[in-house]
């Protein structure tokens, strides 16, 4: 049903499909697992940075679009923990993406009122990345709409990791007891502390797997998989993934 629903969707503008959504029932939270710049790159013959710097002009849409629709919060899976594994240049590539994206939409996302996040470990990043995005952190502290989430050097059994580590550290030093511990005081202590769980979380590129991403915070999050790779992902694949989580009946473990 859900592959009908997806076949007459892309046969629609993304105007049309828009239009199709409720607007009473967007989800205000959407994460995506950008996957898929390496390959794209590999099928035009072209080298892995050459995906990547494509998939940078995608996340520059889908930030626009997720705004116009009005998406509170959007989170990007920019940097894993685990990249640091790439060759070298492909890793000095990713850390200027940021400061190239935000040199040049720092303006507009200004004007559009988008608030720029980060959540991961900051203190490893290179120094003019770092520089890059504490700079739009900063510029972009008071707007009120879209928040601009960019997980950055970013794990999820490291954030869960970390959280335990403060909270044992507030039981040692006895401000908090053990039978005091629950949810929200883990929740406030990671690195999504004042946002909301992910209503919809989007993988691209065929890959059906959470990677070590928001482990935690997706526990009854919406799921869009498709095989589309990120570089060709657009603001029709976002509409689309919408309407398909309209059609989700979300129970939370209710009936
Ligand atoms: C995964 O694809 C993608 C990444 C590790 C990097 C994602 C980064 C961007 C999309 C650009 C970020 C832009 C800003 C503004 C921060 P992959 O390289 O693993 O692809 P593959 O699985 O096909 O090899």
């Amino acid at each position: 049903m859900l592959e009908k629903l997806s076949k007459w969707k892309s046969s629609l503008s993304s105007q049309e499909i828009k239009d199709e959504l409720d607007q009473a029932n967007i989800p205000k939270h959407i994460a995506i697992i950008m996957d898929g710049n390496g390959r794209w790159a590999k099928n035009k013959g072209l080298p892995r940075i050459a995906g990547h710097r494509e998939g940078m002009k995608v996340v520059n849409k889908v930030v626009h679009k997720a705004n116009d629709l009005g998406v509170e919060v959007l989170t990007l899976y920019a940097f894993s923990t685990e990249n640091w594994k790439r060759p070298k240049t492909e890793v000095e590539y990713l850390m200027k993406l940021p400061e190239r994206f935000l040199n040049n939409e720092l303006p507009k996302l200004m004007k559009e009122n988008v608030k720029v996040r980060l959540m991961g470990s900051i203190e490893e990043l290179p120094d003019h990345t770092k520089k890059a995005v504490m700079k739009a952190v900063k510029e972009t502290e008071n707007n009120t709409g879209l928040i601009l989430n960019f997980a950055l050097n970013y794990g999820s059994r490291f954030e869960l990791m970390d959280a335990i580590r403060k909270i044992a550290k507030q039981v040692e030093l006895g401000s908090l007891t053990s039978e005091e511990l629950n949810e929200s005081i883990l929740e406030k202590n990671m690195m999504t502390a004042e946002l909301r769980d992910p209503d919809l979380l989007i993988r691209t590129s065929g890959e059906i797997r959470l990677s070590n991403f928001m482990l935690w915070q997706v526990a009854y999050s919406e799921f869009w998989f498709t095989d589309v790779l990120w570089p060709d992902f657009n603001e029709k694949h976002l509409t689309e993934a919408i309407a398909v989580y309209q059609k989700r009946a979300r129970r939370y473990g209710g009936v």
